[in-house]
């Protein structure tokens, strides 16, 4: 990795040597961890924009290009042509299974779908309108309350276990969870059906009547779970692995990943997005909304459109929308309202000299809550779809930062402008 090169810094009449990395890909990096100790600064850098957080072998954005690799392999690839538990195997073993490791791999996360028995009793402490995501943030921190026998993590076997129970088990969460605000009856896996079938069938399923998957909507989520399994060191995997740091259990560094999921600028923005189309209501509206998002003075933004990273387009904004289009087709619902202003502001955002320059193009999550809503989720339910499909790169990564020998707890730094010491005074006195 250092190809001996170095990076001077002088200040102050000091002048330090940075070593340079060269990556597989990306920029170099210049390694500034002997910044403190040798020359007595901090750097700064909010929002992490130029800040490396660690080495990873498992996934590559190439923003500039827009190119999403996991492990090497393109994302329009696996979106096409693998499925999402081969897509798994891949990102937490690092190579595509042979036939009969893939046999191997999907038996043992379908033999972990069940949830224990005693947990179908903590979905109902919640009320019933609660956010899904609210639930799956409990429930999930919670599995380490009925695992014990996984979440000692210097042990390699127990790591390999909660990872497979995770990425089994979230489904059956997520299911129950909406399951459980719809006021209906859990439906249990069934363990004859791949991840994505079964995951529609404990979601659309009533025990009354028989349910048969549609193949071009099962092909469409699976698509939907391979295109957001991971995603570099975005801010919730940068949250897993910064909870993971301390030697926390998996699951509970897994539930602070989906807490910070939630917010509107990462994964709760193709349930924003929708909102917002809703919002937006007529075609004639648009003018009015592309305008509150030009305006310096009011925080409003367009939902689904811009990328911290993806500064040309997003590659999986491309397959997802191929997938928006074949199953709008299949419903019959390429007519309504909602996908007509979405059309019109896709087009209009592509044009208008504004989101030209800043490079705001619309991103997956502005075309995955059009086909989520199609195949009739709730927007409460997009966001709890996209930590499903997370799980999986959350745990990858959390697995490669616990095997590395470089681990250190995170701990960063500030710049800080606050009081410096002031004696304590009296209430009386002040
Ligand atoms: N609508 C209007 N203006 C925008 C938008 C938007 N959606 N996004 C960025 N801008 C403007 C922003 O005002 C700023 O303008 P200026 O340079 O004049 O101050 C410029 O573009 C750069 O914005 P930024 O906030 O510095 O960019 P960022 O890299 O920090 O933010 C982002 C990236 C995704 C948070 C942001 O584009 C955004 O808020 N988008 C809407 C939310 C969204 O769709 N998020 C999903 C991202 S994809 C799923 C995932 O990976 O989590």
């Amino acid at each position: 990795m250092s190809d001996k090169r170095v990076a001077k810094l002088s200040f102050d009449g000091k002048e330090l040597e940075l070593p340079i990395y060269s990556p597989s890909a990306g920029p170099d990096v210049l390694d500034i961890t002997k910044l403190y100790a040798e020359g007595d600064v901090f750097t700064y850098d909010p929002g992490f924009t130029s800040t490396a957080s660690c080495e990873s072998t498992i996934t590559f954005i190439a923003g500039g290009k827009g190119e999403l690799l996991y492990r090497g392999y393109p994302i329009d690839q696996l979106a096409n042509e693998s499925h999402y538990l081969e897509v798994c195997y891949l990102l937490l073993y690092g190579e595509l299974p042979s036939e009969d490791e893939l046999v191997e791999f999907e038996s043992r996360v379908t033999n972990h779908t069940m949830l224990h028995d005693q947990m179908n009793h903590l979905f109902r402490g919640f009320r019933r309108d609660a956010h899904p995501m609210a639930i799956m943030c409990g429930v999930v921190g919670a599995l380490s309350a009925f695992y014990h026998d996984s979440t000692d993590v210097a042990d390699p076997q127990q790591r390999e276990i909660a990872s497979i129970r995770m990425i089994a088990k979230i489904p059956t969460i997520a299911a129950y969870a909406f399951k459980y605000s719809a006021g209906q009856a859990f439906v249990y896996p069934d363990n004859n059906l791949d991840y994505a079938s079964n995951f529609l069938r404990m979601c659309f399923a009533v025990p009354t009547e028989e349910y048969v998957v549609n193949p071009i909507l099962a092909k469409a989520m699976d698509r939907i779970f391979t295109l957001h399994a991971d995603h570099e060191q975005n801010a919730s995997t940068s949250t897993v692995r910064l909870a993971g740091s301390s030697g926390a259990n998996p699951f509970a560094c897994i539930a602070a990943g989906i807490a910070c999921l939630w917010g509107p600028a990462h994964g709760g923005a193709n349930e924003a997005c929708l909102n917002m189309l809703r919002e937006i209501g007529t075609v004639d509206r648009i003018p009015e909304f592309v305008a509150r998002a030009k305006d310096k003075s009011d925080p409003f933004r367009l939902m689904g459109f811009g990328h911290r990273v993806y500064k040309n387009f997003d590659p999986r904004a491309t397959v997802m929308k191929e997938s928006a289009d074949e199953v709008l087709e299949l419903l019959g619902i390429e007519d309504n309202e909602i996908l007509k202003i979405a059309k019109e502001l896709e087009r209009i955002a592509l044009e208008d000299p504004y989101f030209v320059e800043k490079k705001l193009y619309p991103n997956v999550d502005f075309y995955s809550g059009i086909i989520l809503d199609a195949m009739g989720f709730p927007t409460s339910m997009f966001t709890p779809i996209f930590a499903m499909s997370r799980t999986v790169g959350w745990i990858a990564q959390w697995k490669e930062m616990i095997g590395d020998p470089k681990l250190k707890i995170g701990r960063p730094r500030q710049l800080y402008t606050g009081a410096t010491h002031r004696d304590y005074v009296d209430v009386k006195d002040r």
